[in-house]
């Protein structure tokens, strides 16, 4: 059976899979040098970058137990953002949530109610039990929505992973099944 991912809904959101026709609406957010400042990947110098990228979550859809969602706008269906697990863990019921929005959009709470509705479809349907969260100890806007959420801050791993050539410390943020409401 093909894998897919359920569409989630929020109040203002729509949360989908990804496909190559989202290729223009992510080149607009992921060009911008601002947002990829404290994530592990560069921004996007062409469309052709977008493609390439979008082509190789087509892939891993295809290989299955791939949790990206495509982060829309209800009203309008634009492609504002992604959020999802960028790594999961069947052992442990463990996952490591991920997200990130166009800055057109930032200031509007859209991130936390994507994020909120990502971890309780982790929560009840993927039966995970806990969710992590590493974040660079500079960006405090991620930290806030995680706190939002009831994240709990954990301790910073020092040097944790090579990221753009620094070994980088991270925060690491968690939020366990019983905790979630
Ligand atoms: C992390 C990121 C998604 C946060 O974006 P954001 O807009 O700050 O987060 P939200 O969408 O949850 O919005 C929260 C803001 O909206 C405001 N807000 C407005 N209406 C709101 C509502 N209904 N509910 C909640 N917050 C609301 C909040 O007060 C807050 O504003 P403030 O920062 O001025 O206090 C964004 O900065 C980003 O994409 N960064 C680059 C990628 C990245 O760092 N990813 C995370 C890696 S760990």
């Amino acid at each position: 059976m093909e894998f897919f991912l359920p569409n989630l809904k929020t109040d203002r959101l729509v949360l989908r899979m990804l496909s190559a026709n989202d290729t223009f609406d992510m080149f607009e957010y992921a060009r911008d040098y601002e947002i990829c400042k404290y994530v592990t990947w560069n921004a996007h110098e062409s469309v052709e970058d977008s493609m390439a990228y979008l082509n190789l979550v087509e892939e891993r859809y295809k290989n299955g137990e791939y949790f990206d969602w495509g982060v829309t706008l209800k009203e309008t269906g634009k492609l504002v953002g992604t959020c999802g697990f960028v790594n999961t863990n069947k052992t442990d019921s463990r996952g490591e949530i991920g997200y990130v929005l166009s800055r057109t959009y930032w200031g509007k709470g859209l991130m936390t109610e994507a994020v909120r509705r990502v971890c309780s479809h982790g929560f009840e349907f993927m039966e995970l039990n806990r969710i992590e969260a590493r974040v660079f100890p500079e960006n405090t806007r991620s930290q806030d929505v995680l706190k939002k959420i009831g994240f709990c801050y954990e301790g910073t791993l020092r040097q944790q992973q090579l990221i753009k050539g620094k070994y980088q410390d991270l925060m690491m943020f968690s939020m366990l099944k019983n905790e979630f409401r």
